[in-house]
């Protein structure tokens, strides 16, 4: 039983949080008349030495049960028996649940700084990939030209989206539990709009039973983290793809990349494998709390002290990620002659579609033209650049030799030019408003 009570080996980096909620409760009950003014200095001193104390880590062989108890008992040792009045009308139930949500609004602000670095690196590799036009991809296969601008910024998207996710986590995590008590509230007239502004909530909660096991924030939280990797596990797969011999299109730099033990010239893309993997246990940590959560009686339960492992292990594990992406990202180098060989003429059959719509040919049959015009190419051997004027007019007698004018990478990536799309004017309109949305 003692091996599974306790979670001080989990907990105690609550410690700073748990003493500052610890000084604005003496500091509320010295308020409310249940302390006097020295009572509140004296536990508010012995607090700041217990501070101190744990700053230099955790206390060799001590067995409290968690983090709570153990301040209680260092403060008690401190300050002797008047360090005994600090619990009254405070439960574990109602301090725990305010020392996190104190802990995941600072933990918030690191997730979203530590995504900035990432969105920071990939508007970057945006701004170096303007001339660069690479194949679009849908299914895997070649489909449209982009330009790698265009690509880069399609992974900044989810990123911003992400920070303002965890953003309003913060902001649900902004609501003071304390003065819940264990379940009923608190019997002293403890003000405790004025503990929520002491210790930077933006509100009070309104229900005491619900104060004590509401984790709503948390499980925001943690599908917030599960989403930011599954992004950028995303983003480490378009690495390892666009990386690999086969395709070429980016050069990691050494300082992300490992070698073999066994093959020398092996480079591996493992900051972008190891991102890819971590998404697993993002993803587990979300799935695995809402199924702690699920069936749990009114009020606390202790099965709620297992909210701490994935809480603190997926922002841990972000906070080792994103930042490692973001030099991956900020040392990549596009590789313009390599992207640009491996273009297929076939990237511009959509554009050729295109160009009889624009000549009133209704789009279903434009579509089956540039059909046979890229089996003519198949049966051929050929591209589609090389066809026949004829084998063109007998696909659709609308085609003439201006067609050629089609065959222009910069002419299709062009051509889309709504906002959105992939013309120079856009994409620059684009990245211009996602480095707003990055300083926001
Ligand atoms: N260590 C506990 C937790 O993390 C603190 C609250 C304990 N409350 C109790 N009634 N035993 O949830």
């Amino acid at each position: 039983m003692a091996a599974l009570n306790l979670s001080l080996d989990v907990d105690f980096r609550l410690w700073p949080h748990d003493i500052r909620g610890s000084r604005a409760w003496a500091a509320a009950l010295g308020r409310a008349g249940l302390l006097t003014a020295p009572e509140v200095s004296r536990i508010q001193q012995g607090l700041d030495r217990v501070a101190e104390l744990l700053e230099e880590g955790r206390p060799p062989g001590v067995k409290d049960e968690d983090i709570h108890s153990l301040v209680e008992r260092l403060l008690i040792q401190e300050v002797g028996e008047v360090g005994g009045k600090l619990h009254s009308g405070r439960s574990r139930n109602d301090q725990v649940a305010t020392d996190v949500r104190l802990w995941g609004m600072e933990a918030a602000d690191r997730v979203s700084a530590a995504l900035e670095g990432l969105v920071g690196a990939l508007l970057e590799l945006a701004g170096q990939g303007m001339d660069v036009i690479m194949p679009g991809y849908t299914h895997l296969q070649q489909g449209q030209p982009v330009r790698a601008s265009h690509w880069a910024l399609s992974h900044a998207w989810p990123l911003l989206r992400d920070r303002e996710r965890i953003r309003r986590v913060r902001n649900d995590a902004g609501v003071l539990p304390l003065g819940s008590g264990a379940v009923a509230g608190c019997p002293f007239p403890v003000d405790r709009a004025w503990l929520a502004e002491e210790l930077g909530f933006r509100t009070i909660s309104s229900n005491s039973l619900d104060a004590v096991s509401d984790r709503d924030w948390m499980a925001d939280f943690l599908h917030a983290c599960a989403l930011a990797g599954i992004h950028l596990s995303r983003l480490g797969e378009d690495l390892v793809l666009f990386s690999s011999r086969e395709y070429g299109f980016v050069r990691l730099a050494d300082g992300y990349s490992t070698g073999s033990s066994l093959m020398p010239q092996k480079r591996n893309p493992d900051a972008a494998e190891l991102t890819r993997g971590k998404a697993g246990r993002l993803v587990g940590n979300a799935a695995g709390f809402l199924t702690l959560l699920k069936g749990l009686p009114t009020g606390y339960n202790r099965d709620l002290q297992e909210d701490k492992t994935p809480l603190f292990d997926s922002v841990d594990t972000l906070l080792l990620v994103a930042p490692a992406m973001a030099g991956a990202v900020a040392t990549a180098r596009l590789r313009p002659d390599r992207i640009h060989s491996l273009l297929d003429t076939q990237l511009l059959a959509t554009d050729l579609a295109d160009y009889l719509v624009r000549k009133g040919v209704p789009f279903r049959q434009s579509h089956e033209a540039v059909g046979r015009l890229v089996k003519a190419a198949e049966d051929q051997g050929c591209s589609l650049e090389d066809l026949s004027d004829d084998t063109f007019r007998s696909a659709n007698p609308e085609f003439e030799p201006d067609v050629r004018a089609v065959f222009d990478w910069e002419a299709s990536v062009e051509a889309r030019s709504t906002p959105g799309g992939t013309a120079r004017a856009a994409v620059e309109a684009q990245l211009r408003e996602a480095r707003e949305a990055l300083g926001s």
